[in-house]
């Protein structure tokens, strides 16, 4: 969904999220606004990239164009590239390639190189390719794997991630909770490389208030909306992030 909102799309920088607030004017459900990443920016428009997942994304997808939406943000910390980086390595499960390719954008706008890892269900849950074709005339490297094979490589994006890593020199992830929790759990999947995640979680306020998004690190407890959503992959105590699917409205 592209957005006119000038506020935001000249502010934002690549990991950073919105809060939409999803209901009519006057209506009171649902009564939480719900986190989205910003998937893109195009001089005063911002695109959000979302599943349909419950009642507030199935309310954001019957919006029509001229319609307005109550947006917050942008909020959060954001993805960082270390000075002597070249090579990135951008990996992205499901719906987690939202923030991937504004960082991507970024990236290539630098003049880094940067490969894409596309990891999906299936043929049928695959972000649309036509979508990258502006990145990849820029030199976008992109790389597909479905789990049933039937479009790229056949597998776990984990497979292809450490296949990839030892051409990268920093690993950018963004996905369900489980590709994280087997990354972490066999760091040798990353090759040494230094490696930061996008988390989802489910959230309040957005903006550090209500303590309802806070995980525990090795830096002690940090709110994933105010401190995060990126984090060093090695910080994280990942027994202490609750899959956001679980109860979602
Ligand atoms: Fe309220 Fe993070 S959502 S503190």
């Amino acid at each position: 969904m592209w957005l006119d909102c000038p506020q935001i799309a000249s502010t934002t920088v690549p990991g950073q999220f919105v809060m939409v607030l999803c209901r009519n004017q006057g209506g009171d459900v649902p009564l939480l606004r719900r986190p989205l990443s910003i998937h893109r920016v195009d001089g005063d428009r911002m695109a959000l990239l979302y599943a349909v997942v419950g009642q507030g994304t199935r309310w954001l997808s019957h919006r029509k164009p001229g319609d307005q939406v109550d947006i917050l943000g942008p909020l959060g910390n954001n993805f960082t590239i270390d000075a002597d980086s070249k090579r990135l390595l951008l990996v992205a499960g499901g719906i987690g390639i939202a923030p991937t390719v504004a960082l991507a954008d970024f990236a290539l706008d630098r003049g880094y190189i940067v490969t894409l890892l596309i990891g999906s269900r299936s043929a049928l849950h695959m972000y649309p390719e036509d979508q990258l074709d502006r990145a990849v005339s820029t030199g976008l490297n992109v790389v597909v794997v479905t789990e049933d094979g039937s479009k790229g490589r056949k597998g776990m994006v984990t497979g292809a991630l450490s296949d990839l890593a030892a051409g990268a020199d920093q690993i950018y992830a963004c996905g369900p909770l489980p590709m994280y929790r087997a990354i972490s759990g066999d760091i040798d999947i990353l090759d040494g490389k230094p490696a930061q995640v996008c988390l989802e979680q489910m959230m309040g306020c957005g903006w550090g208030v209500c303590y309802g998004c806070t995980i525990e690190t090795k830096n002690g407890l940090q709110k994933v909306c105010q401190d995060g959503p990126i984090f060093d992959i090695k910080d994280v105590m990942w027994n202490s992030v609750v899959d956001p699917v679980v109860g979602r409205l």
